[in-house]
């Protein structure tokens, strides 16, 4: 079930991104790479207890996470914050309050960061708009916008893989691009990083038809994108955000974008998968290749925790 924030409208004016992180759009490849690097000591089991001592964040999730929230809390929770989790379904915007009295109320507490998830796009912006001088919000996904720390785990996952010669790789995006804020943050990191080749393909009905996917070649025929590529990363049918009709049956979809074993094989031979998850086995991927010697998808998951620490660390640590 999904949860309005209410109040908020679409702002598309910029914030500071020394403050706050919406998106990955605007993120220079230095700050991304330091950002990856620190994220990568965090992975490699060092840690920094120290780091968000005396400082409280809240989880403020409007819309339904796993993956995202409870790795958000792990990660504030190693860096020694005090973590408070709000709950839409049980929170006074059911009586009415909108999300910036919800975001003031919640810093009147003295909590100084907030990891927001929106159903709307730009909703994340406008309440860091609101927010006081103090106070960064980091964008938890919004819409169809951004996710930009699924973005950066992504490609700190990918750089584990693969190494760091990014220019050298073949990555092919698979499916509902459209209705993606994995895909979009996804774009900009890869492109951000030099990717030598960004290869895009799903039916004409789930790509977008703005500038989302400049320089990428795209495609509607999987079988042919599919050769030679490095790095696949599927994508769910993101049916929340979809309008009816855009896919005609999941049998259909399956067998013309699901990845099978039989299909993978048609990539490099030391190809990787990749998705962000929650995965609709059988339908974008099948269970073999889910759980397959290929499949990244729990280092994703993995990684989360130690890109999260990092953004956390680089926006409320110590010195501020
Ligand atoms: N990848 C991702 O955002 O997963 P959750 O919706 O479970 O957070």
């Amino acid at each position: 079930m999904s949860h309005d924030a209410p109040g908020l409208r679409p702002h598309a004016a910029a914030v500071d991104p020394s403050r706050h992180l919406i998106g990955l759009h605007d993120m220079p490849r230095e700050r991304m790479l330091a950002l990856l690097d620190r994220a990568q000591h965090f992975a490699d089991g060092h840690d920094n207890r120290a780091a968000l001592a005396g400082i409280a964040v809240c989880t403020l999730f409007f819309e339904p996470s796993t993956r995202t929230r409870l790795s958000f809390q792990l990660a504030a929770q190693r860096l020694g914050a005090d973590v408070l989790n709000f709950d839409a379904s049980t929170s006074s915007t059911s009586k009415g309050e909108t999300a910036r009295d919800t975001l003031k109320t919640i810093e009147a507490m003295g909590v100084h960061g907030f990891i927001v998830r929106a159903r709307e796009d730009g909703a994340v912006a406008a309440l860091a708009a609101e927010a006081n001088p103090g106070t960064a919000l980091i964008n938890a996904g919004d819409g169809r916008s951004a996710h930009p720390t699924q973005g950066l785990l992504d490609m700190l996952t990918l750089r584990q893989a693969k190494g760091p010669d990014f220019p050298q790789l073949k990555v092919l995006i698979v499916g509902d691009v459209k209705h993606s804020r994995v895909a979009r943050s996804d774009l900009h990191a890869l492109r951000t990083l030099g990717t030598g080749e960004i290869r895009v393909c799903g039916p004409q009905a789930l790509l977008p038809d703005d500038d989302t996917l400049r320089g990428c070649t795209v495609s509607h025929d999987f079988d042919a994108a599919l050769e030679g590529v490095d790095v696949l990363m599927m994508l769910r049918l993101q049916r929340e955000r979809m309008e009816e009709g855009r896919v005609s049956s999941l049998d259909d979809y399956h067998r013309d974008y699901g990845l099978t074993t039989e299909r993978l094989a048609r990539a490099a031979a030391d190809a990787v998968v990749m998705h962000p998850g929650p995965m609709n086995r059988g339908v974008e991927i099948t269970d073999e290749v889910a759980d397959g010697p290929r499949s990244l998808v729990l280092r994703q998951v993995g990684n989360g925790v130690a890109v999260r620490m990092a953004v956390l660390e680089a926006l409320l640590g110590h010195p501020r």
